[in-house]
């Protein structure tokens, strides 16, 4: 069978990012240009400069990505795009550019959505992964336990009422003067430190979530007590968020019946989420994925794993295409 090449357009937050992805799971090239530095001096991701920064990067990043995969844009067969969710002005900037490429090239214009993207990271990482499974995605914007039904079919089982997983490490990491982004700096100090600070465990009906809570009792703690060791505070409140996450996932197996958990998304990236649920793979019968790190913040190759599924399906889109900044799963 002739091979599938996807180009994946990646721009919802503050990574340009473009790649080119074989069948969905072989990455013949996956350019990141990150915009950390300049969001740094002002402790988060300001959404103008970002959308100025990605019509700066998104020409230079295309050609690279096509120069390192060693091809032109006439061998590619679909273009995919994340149109949502993110930032408007961040998702217009590649929304834009996928269509004009589409239209000048005559390739397919492939919608794809950022979070299945993060689900289909897997599918790069462990070429014989296939549905059905359960996701816990973790990001800066999304908590969801998912039910991957097919590549394209998704049952959401539980998600966060309030503030997503990377949203309260990263709030958290500025009260306690880490800067931006917070989530890997957290991940750095809680291993010098030891888990013993008492935080309130915040349990929701069903298989949802609830962080905002954890993280004001975090906060309130930092204000009371501003000599308090931050390294413990970081170790209690990753493994309060660890022994959460596993217990929700113990459940949604429970549940379902399937005992293949994907994790996904920005948080999975985390040292001690990953060891916690390396040991329940030990424990019972179940089986855990995580994407190599690379692939577990923002990027294009996990956009056009999600793109390459839409494509087979014949899910292609028109040149009215625009981006919606809510789009849920
Ligand atoms: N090692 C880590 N430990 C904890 N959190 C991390 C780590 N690395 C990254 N993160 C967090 O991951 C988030 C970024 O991930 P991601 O790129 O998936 O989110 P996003 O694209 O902003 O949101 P979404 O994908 O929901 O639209 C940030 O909140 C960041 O702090
Ligand atoms: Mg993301």
């Amino acid at each position: 069978m002739k091979d599938t090449l996807i180009l994946g357009i990646e721009s919802s937050c503050d990574e340009t990012s473009v790649a080119v992805v074989k069948n969905g799971r072989e990455v013949l090239s996956n350019v990141i240009n990150t915009q950390i530095s300049i969001h740094e001096l002002y402790g988060g991701v300001v959404p103008e400069i970002a959308s100025r920064n990605h019509v700066e990067n998104i020409s230079p990043v295309m050609k690279e990505a096509l120069k390192q995969a060693n091809i032109k844009l006439d061998d590619i067969d679909g273009i995919a795009c994340t149109y949502g969710p993110g930032l408007v002005g961040a998702l217009l900037v590649g929304v834009a550019y996928a269509k004009a490429l589409s239209y000048a090239s005559g390739k397919p214009l492939i919608a794809t959505n950022h979070i299945e993207g993060h689900i289909a990271a897997n599918y790069i990482t462990y070429k014989d992964l296939k549905p059905p499974f359960l996701t816990l995605l973790i990001s800066g914007g999304n908590t969801q336990l998912v039910l991957v039904k097919d590549y394209t079919e998704f049952e959401i089982l539980g998600k966060t009422r309030d503030d997503a997983v990377g949203e309260a490490f990263d709030k958290v990491a500025r009260v306690i003067g880490l800067g931006y982004p917070g989530g890997p700096k957290m991940d750095n100090l809680a291993k010098q430190g030891e888990p013993n600070i008492e935080l309130p465990k915040v349990h929701v009906d069903g298989l949802d979530f609830s962080f905002s809570g954890l993280k004001t009792a975090v906060i309130n703690l930092h204000h009371k007590i501003p000599d308090i060791n931050k390294a413990n505070l970081a170790a209690s409140f990753e493994k309060n968020i660890a022994e959460i996450l596993i217990e929700h996932t113990k459940k949604a197996i429970k549940e379902t019946g399937i005992t293949k958990i994907a994790l996904a998304g920005g948080v999975s990236a985390n040292s001690y989420i990953r060891q916690e649920f390396s040991k329940l793979q030990n424990e019972k019968n179940i089986e855990v994925y995580y994407p190599e790190l690379k692939l577990c913040t923002d990027n294009a190759a996990m956009i056009a794993s999600a793109g390459y599924y839409n494509f087979i399906k014949g899910n292609i889109s028109d040149l009215t295409l625009n981006a919606v900044p809510n789009l849920k799963l």
